[in-house]
């Protein structure tokens, strides 16, 4: 699996806990992060070094790819599926389609990078939905940027900057009572959120959809029963990918340098 940077662990946390047994190997792209505010070519082009280079180490045998990251699964895996039609490659996109069950307001806010929110996928998506309910994209330059170096006031500056930008949040006709993360480093950033919007609005992201999927994709399971193992591997400073993992998911194992 791969993200920009540590994001995605978000996403490993979620595929831990439905597949405890599964080994999993983590490329936080973070020399190159963040992904968001790039055009697309440069996002396809880092997917395709990462997905080559995870697929060229035989001792990773890796047997299915999780493209932990919003704004790569809009920019290349379409054309990943292309290059690799024999890998099971799983994708993350805005927890829209939840959100419309949910959303009694028909408010909808889905906070994402601008990458996201500009690409022909998200854009496809929305589409299908537009005429059942308002969806209000928030672009959040910065705020990947902000949690991927734990800078918690700008983190809440921009939680703040942004969420007051899209409109009021609460369950009055008019309100947004649904926010979705569009982007995988957001979760991290919830408590703030929460705080921002009140109890009442209900935050939605895929980690848990896609950890899911990826089980149904896999053509087997580990049949032992200790716990799996993980690798991270980081394109960027290691002490930045091991403290994000310490924090969030009690990972203390070694974090690798990579370069690619
Ligand atoms: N975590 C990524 C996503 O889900 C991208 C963050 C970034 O690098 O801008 O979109």
């Amino acid at each position: 699996m791969f993200d920009s940077g540590v994001g995605g662990l978000s996403v490993l946390k979620a595929l831990r806990a439905e597949l405890p047994h599964e080994d999993f190997i983590y490329v936080a792209d973070s020399g190159f992060a963040p992904y968001g505010e790039r055009d697309q070519g440069f996002v396809l082009a880092r997917a395709r070094i990462i997905t080559r280079y995870l697929l060229s180490q035989p001792e990773l045998a890796i047997q299915a790819l999780v493209v932990a990251c919003n704004t790569a699964t809009a920019a290349a895996i379409h054309l990943l599926r292309q290059d690799h039609p024999h890998l099971p490659i799983i994708g993350v996109e805005p927890a829209l389609k939840p959100a419309m069950a949910l959303s009694q307001t028909r408010h909808i806010g889905v906070m994402a990078t601008r990458g996201t929110l500009n690409s022909q996928k998200f854009k496809t998506l929305l589409t299908g939905l537009a005429d059942q309910a308002q969806v209000i994209g928030q672009p959040c330059d910065g705020l990947a940027d902000a949690i991927e170096r734990n800078d918690v006031d700008k983190i809440k500056t921009l939680c703040a900057q942004y969420t007051q930008a899209m409109g009021t949040f609460g369950t009055r006709p008019g309100d947004i009572d649904t926010l979705v993360l569009g982007c995988t480093h957001y979760p991290f950033a919830s408590h703030h959120l929460q705080a921002l919007v009140g109890p009442s609005v209900r935050l939605l992201d895929n980690g848990e959809s896609v950890a899911r999927q990826t089980r149904r994709m896999l053509a087997s399971l580990s049949g032992d029963s200790t716990p799996g193992q993980y690798l991270l591997l980081t394109t960027g400073d290691t002490a930045t990918l091991q403290s994000a993992a310490g924090r969030w998911l009690g990972l203390d194992g070694p974090v690798r340098p990579l370069q690619i």
